[in-house]
Formats: structure tokens, C-alpha cells, sequence
């Protein structure tokens, strides 16, 4: 203990990582879902272990198991997710958004199956807006809501873009770092055969504070390694 503790450039901290996808009940049975393995915020969870920090996951529907080490909350939803997100921020140095958060949710949930009917016409299903939790940590934090001094804690968001007529993947990730106001947001470029359930991922790390985009590629491992020691970097950069 002790002497090694030091020099783990996590120890002392908490860090709050999300991972996996919501989940939104139609009904009983059937739900709206994200395609989200949860590799990324376990090997995270294991990045930010290793370098020494307390470790909270808030696990949504996840296709691996959590890794030893850390303390697991399991969630369904986004709303479920930003409670537990919320509450978790309260006192982590760290809150790290990786999970694949459902931008809508079903605006009435059947508490009986559904059935196919012929007598009425097929069925609509309406959508309502769920909250930005990232944008709201921010804010949080911004307001000085959680125990740490405001500018204590450190927020990352995450971004999967494919980039369209409207504009490339790096001009769709800075407007997305400005809007939300995290600290850190990890940019992965997405295609149908790229990042969703692979072992491997290629990223670039933008910072607010404008220093240069870095980049990391290699095993979820590795892409980790990176983003956890950039977080190390960053939170020494604010209180040494
Ligand atoms: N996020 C969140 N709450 C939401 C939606 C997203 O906290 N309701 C977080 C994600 O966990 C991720 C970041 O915001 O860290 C970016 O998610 P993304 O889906 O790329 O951003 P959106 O603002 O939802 O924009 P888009 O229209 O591109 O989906
Ligand atoms: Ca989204």
C-alpha cells in the first residue's frame, strides 16, 4: 500500500464511468435500444482501476461482465441512468460519459403486451426527448452543486459520428465539446462495420481548453490507457 499508491496518478480519486446502452420499455416485453457492447467503459473501468482510483460503474445492459474491482450499479434507462449519475457525480473527481444514452423514449409505456390487432389501424409510437445527463453534470458542476470545488472535477463525454453532407466527423465533434461543455469529449468514428462490439477503436481526444486533439488507436485496452492518463494529466493540471 502506500508507497506505490503514490505514484498511481489515480490514487485518492473517484471515478464515475458509464458504459453499456439504454435500454426504453415499450411494454412489458419490448424495448427501444442502443447498440452499445460496453467493452469501451469496461476497459475504462479497468484503466482507471489500474492507475489507483475508486471505481464506479453505472452498467446499461452491458454484453461483458464488470470487471473485478469496482463497484457496479445497474440501470435500464436514461432516466435511471442520470439518477444514478447524478448521485454518483455528487463526489467523484471523475465522471466519465461512455454508455450509449437513448436520445428518446417511448412518451407512454403499455403496462400490458401490445398485441397486433386487425380491427385498428397499425400502431405509432410517439417519442419524447430524454435529458442531456452530460449536459446537466456540466451544469452541476458548473453551479458548484457537487462537494468538490467547481472547477474540481473533471467531465468527459464521449461522441460516435459518422460525419454527413452537413459536415465532417471533427467539425461535428467540436460543435458537440461546445454544446455540451465537458472537459474532455473522446471522438470515435463510427460506419457500420467500425467500433460497435470490436476489440479494437481508433479515437481522438478534444480538449475545451483547446490544447491540440490527441489521437489513440489499438485494443479498447490500449485506447483506455490513453484516454485515463490523459485524465491523470488533466487533473493534475488543476490541483497538483
Ligand atoms: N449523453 C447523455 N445524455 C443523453 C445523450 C447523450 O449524457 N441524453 C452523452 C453520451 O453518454 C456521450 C455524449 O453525451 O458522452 C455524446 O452523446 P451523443 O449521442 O454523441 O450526443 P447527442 O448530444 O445525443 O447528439 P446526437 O444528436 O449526435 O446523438
Ligand atoms: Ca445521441
Amino acid at each position: 500500500h502506500g508507497q506505490t499508491d503514490f505514484q498511481l496518478p489515480l490514487a485518492g480519486k473517484t471515478v464515475t464511468i458509464s458504459a453499456g446502452g439504454t435500454r426504453e420499455p415499450l411494454d412489458p416485453v419490448r424495448f427501444l435500444g442502443n447498440r452499445s457492447s460496453g467493452k469501451q467503459g469496461v476497459a475504462l473501468a479497468v484503466a482507471a482501476r489500474n492507475a489507483g482510483a475508486t471505481v464506479r460503474l453505472l452498467a446499461a445492459h452491458m454484453e461483458v461482465p464488470p470487471p473485478p474491482g469496482v463497484e457496479v450499479v445497474n440501470v435500464e434507462t436514461a432516466l435511471q441512468l442520470r439518477e444514478a449519475a447524478l448521485a454518483a457525480a455528487a463526489d467523484s473527481d471523475v465522471v466519465i460519459m461512455s454508455a450509449a444514452v437513448a436520445d428518446f423514449r417511448p412518451a407512454e409505456i403499455s403496462d400490458t403486451k401490445i398485441k397486433k390487432r386487425d380491427d385498428t389501424a397499425d400502431p405509432v409510437i410517439t417519442l419524447v426527448r430524454n435529458p442531456d445527463i452530460l449536459q446537466e453534470l456540466v451544469e452541476r458542476r458548473n453551479q458548484g452543486v457537487t462537494g468538490l470545488a467547481a472547477d474540481g472535477q473533471l467531465i468527459v463525454g464521449f461522441a460516435a459520428e459518422t460525419g454527413d453532407q452537413h459536415g465532417d466527423v471533427r467539425a461535428y465533434a467540436e460543435a458537440k465539446l461546445q454544446r455540451k461543455g465537458c472537459d474532455l469529449l473522446v471522438v470515435n468514428h463510427v460506419g457500420s462495420d467500425k467500433v460497435f462490439g470490436k476489440d479494437t477503436n481508433s479515437v481522438v481526444i478534444l480538449a475545451r481548453s483547446g490544447s491540440e486533439p490527441q489521437e489513440a488507436s489499438g485494443t479498447k485496452a490500449d485506447v483506455s490507457a490513453a484516454i485515463i492518463s490523459r485524465i491523470g494529466f488533466e487533473l493534475n493540471q488543476v490541483s497538483p
